[in-house]
């Protein structure tokens, strides 16, 4: 796989995870009003946006780190970087799952913590976007991927 193909691909996933991030924002609104009728949805939808989400990052650590380590001089700096920033997500996630699971958690409560980490995802797929994923990094000519293990 070239890396023009990794880039577009997480740019397309990110398009989609932006919206969902919308979606489940807008169901964290609705409870802050309406709690009982809301928080099932809100759960649901927070978990398969987890799941997506994981989903996502393993398919960047499979093909994007080795695409940033192979990019240049400072490619093996950009990745451990990048390896870092999902190191302190996944805890972040694990945090927000756990937190889904205590039934007796406020919905209220409960909502105000999504709408935060949505806002940190957001922030986090710009600064992925800007640092990670530059087309001047992830240049054709550099390398190619191979994927032969789906
Ligand atoms: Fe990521
Ligand atoms: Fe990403």
């Amino acid at each position: 796989m070239q890396p023009s193909e990794v880039r577009h691909r997480i740019l397309r996933d990110h398009e989609g995870l932006r919206a969902r991030l919308t979606r489940v924002e807008s169901l964290a609104r609705a409870l802050s009003q309406d709690e009982q009728r809301q928080v099932g949805d809100l759960r649901e939808a927070s978990e398969t946006l987890l799941s997506i989400l994981r989903e996502h990052m393993r398919w960047e650590d499979r093909y994007l780190v080795p695409a940033l380590r192979e990019s240049d001089a400072w490619g093996e700096e950009r990745a451990e970087r990048f390896e870092q920033e999902h190191r302190e997500q996944r805890e972040l996630l694990a945090w927000v799952v756990a937190e889904l699971q205590e039934q007796q958690k406020p919905p209220v409560i409960l909502a105000a913590h999504i709408r935060d980490l949505i806002e940190t995802l957001r922030a986090d797929m710009d600064e992925e976007e800007e640092f990670f994923l530059d087309p001047d990094v992830l240049r054709d000519d550099v390398v190619s991927i191979d994927m032969t293990t789906g």
